[in-house]
């Protein structure tokens, strides 16, 4: 395993952490074997949110670590909030949003309980899962001095912000942004589709996202890749997929290079931008996380970078 900091924090996170959105589908111990699993492999760091599961991913990962005896000061911890689950709009434990809120009360209530349900007495960070328009930055900033005064977070960061958005939000308050959680995979490629189509006129040239990548690492912040084998918005998964036959050709011929899976080398694609970004991976199988921390023993080319990226239907202007 490898370790970054997060951020200009102390913070020495694995640079391959486990997402618990899809852990509400496990029993205690299922969730604690997998938990285990990972710290064996050295990953140091579990990302949640309280819409995960509608909850219940946190309380089973609670129980769950617990369970494994692993001492808690060992591991890093990270909640999100700010968006209000749409139970109508959520299924197999993929929650989605009625609003998002980003008011004082709102954040440090749903801060509390998800602590709560996590049974961790403080998260080494805290994010803001989804931008707010109606975010009044002053309220922000409250909601962020209360639960750093009252041992509930220790660092805060963002999830789907784009650069304005985060210089408007750290122009207000009193610590340092350390992470943006964002989509990206090989098949979830704006964030750096635009910068190599800067003054082209196809559909690649659009900047949906204003230069993220770019600004997280001139501010010294750490990009988080969330979903790191899926295309879409949970359209399912691109590995071993019919739909993308070069791409599994591709990543298969690099494996086979590295004697690794297809799973290594779409992390290792990840971790090869200099931007160290740290890749939060959802498997909750033990042996797929065996496979996927591999991705350390690989360092792809340049040319190999680029390979997966055309396979992928990317063409360069
Ligand atoms: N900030 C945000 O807005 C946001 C949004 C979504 C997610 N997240 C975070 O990102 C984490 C990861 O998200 P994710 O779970 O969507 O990521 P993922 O790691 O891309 O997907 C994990 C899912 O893909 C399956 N899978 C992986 N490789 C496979 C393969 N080769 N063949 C078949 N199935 C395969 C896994 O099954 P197995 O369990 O069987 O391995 C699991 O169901 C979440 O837990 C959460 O912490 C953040």
């Amino acid at each position: 395993m490898k370790y970054i900091n997060l951020g200009k924090s102390d913070l020495h996170a694995s640079n391959i952490g486990l997402g618990i959105m899809r852990m509400n589908q496990l029993s205690v111990s299922e969730a604690a074997k997998v938990i285990e699993t990972a710290f064996d492999l050295g990953i140091n760091f579990f990302d949640g949110a309280d819409i995960y599961g509608e909850g219940q991913s946190d309380t089973i990962f609670g129980q769950a670590l617990k369970e494994t005896g692993i001492d808690r000061h060992s591991v890093y911890v990270q909640g999100k909030v700010g968006i209000v689950l749409d139970n109508r709009r959520s299924h197999d434990g993929l929650v989605f949003g009625g609003r998002y809120d980003f008011s004082r009360d709102y954040i440090v209530d749903a801060a509390h309980a998800e602590l709560q349900r996590m049974n961790v007495e403080y998260f080494d960070s805290l994010l803001l899962h989804r931008p707010d328009p109606l975010m009044e930055p002053a309220q922000v900033a409250e909601a962020l001095d209360t639960l750093q005064t009252d041992g509930t977070a220790r660092h805060f960061g963002v999830s789907n912000q784009n650069p304005y958005q985060m210089a408007l939000l750290q122009n207000s308050i009193h610590q340092q942004l350390l992470i943006n959680q964002l989509q990206f995979s090989i098949m979830h490629t704006g964030m750096i589709d635009a910068g190599m189509h800067v003054n082209m006129t196809d559909d690649r040239s659009v900047d949906h996202d204003n230069g993220v990548l770019e600004y997280t690492q001139l501010h010294n912040m750490t990009v988080q890749a969330w979903s790191p084998y899926q295309y879409g918005m949970f359209e399912g998964v691109f590995i071993d997929n019919p739909k993308f036959p070069e791409l599994n050709t591709m990543l298969q011929a690099i494996a086979d290079r590295y004697d690794v899976t297809k799973n290594a080398i779409a992390t290792a694609w990840i971790l090869r931008h200099p931007a160290h970004i740290q890749v939060i991976v959802g498997s909750m199988n033990p042996n797929r996380l065996k496979q996927i921390v591999e991705a350390n023993k690989v360092e792809l080319t340049a040319q190999e970078w680029y390979d997966i990226y055309a396979a992928a239907g990317n063409a360069l202007p």
